[in-house]
């Protein structure tokens, strides 16, 4: 076999199985907001009931190859119900489950609100900050239990950051991360690089039980230089809790 047809057998067998873990790098988050439409409350409960088992089907289909995690929007999030958030190798195995999704009975009445992609990658300050790396990696997660919030924040910095010489981007960075150390016990979180991916440069993604200490963390973050960097912070922010796929779609059925 030559080399090229070996490289190409090894790409379209990184590209087979779903990431087991956003951990892994150049693992793809896609973003998906959904509102369904008031026609599907005008079906009556044994259609909806049969309908909402489509989306599971479907999703299964792909589980192969496209992780895909469910949480309720409803409520705390503007139009919208609910909120995907599929990893892969490749988004266009995400897209696809998407694209499915909405052939599916519900998927009708289903309107995509938002998406965003991005990917995971190598850190960029903290690997250069290792008193902080250390205790990035120290710190576990107290809460025991999955946390119940999901919090999806896009940002998008400014020209003047990318232009700041390197030194000066990690001396900013390493005040966030002073800060956000502080929550990490509280708060999990996940950085996807969106740059050219979506109208943001991050898609930044928290898990918690306590919404009142993450809203302080923000704030405290609103607070520092780096944040003045920043164009985009939100818009939208997405707030939603955690379902398994079955709880997600069992609940749309009523
Ligand atoms: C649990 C609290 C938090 C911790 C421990 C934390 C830590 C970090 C670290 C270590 C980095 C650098 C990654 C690298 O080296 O490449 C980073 C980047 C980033 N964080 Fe946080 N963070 C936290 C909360 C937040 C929050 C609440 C936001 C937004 C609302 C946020 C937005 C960002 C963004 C946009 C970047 C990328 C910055 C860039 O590369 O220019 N973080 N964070």
């Amino acid at each position: 076999m030559s080399s090229e047809a070996t490289e190409e057998t090894e790409a379209t067998e990184a590209t087979k199985s779903a990431p087991s873990s956003p951990d892994e790098m150049g693992v793809f988050g896609t973003f998906a907001l959904f509102e369904l439409g008031a026609s599907w409350a005008e079906l009556n409960g044994a259609s909806r009931r049969v309908g909402a088992r489509e989306p599971l089907e479907v999703i299964a289909a792909h589980t192969e190859r496209v992780a895909v995690d469910g949480y309720l929007t409803v409520g705390l999030t503007e139009r919208s119900h609910f909120l995907l958030r599929l990893h892969a190798r490749q988004p266009e195995q995400s897209q696809a489950v998407i694209a499915d999704l909405l052939r599916t009975r519900p998927g009708r009445h289903l309107t995509v609100r938002h998406t965003l992609t991005g990917v995971t990658r190598p850190l960029v300050y903290a690997s250069q900050a290792p008193d902080q790396l250390q205790a990035l990696q120290a710190t576990e997660y107290a809460g025991g239990l999955p946390p119940r919030y999901a919090v999806v924040i896009p940002t998008r910095k400014s020209a003047a950051w990318w232009n700041l010489p390197e030194a000066k981007r990690l001396a900013l960075m390493r005040e966030h991360t002073a800060v956000g150390i502080e929550y990490l016990a509280k708060v999990k979180r996940r950085l996807y690089h969106a740059t050219g991916l979506a109208d943001a440069d991050f898609v930044t993604w928290f898990e918690t039980d306590d919404l009142a200490a993450f809203s302080a963390l923000v704030a405290r973050l609103r607070a520092l230089r780096e944040d003045t960097y920043n164009e985009r912070l939100g818009a939208p922010t997405i707030l939603g809790t955690a379902r398994t796929l079955d709880e997600l779609f069992t609940e749309l059925a009523h």
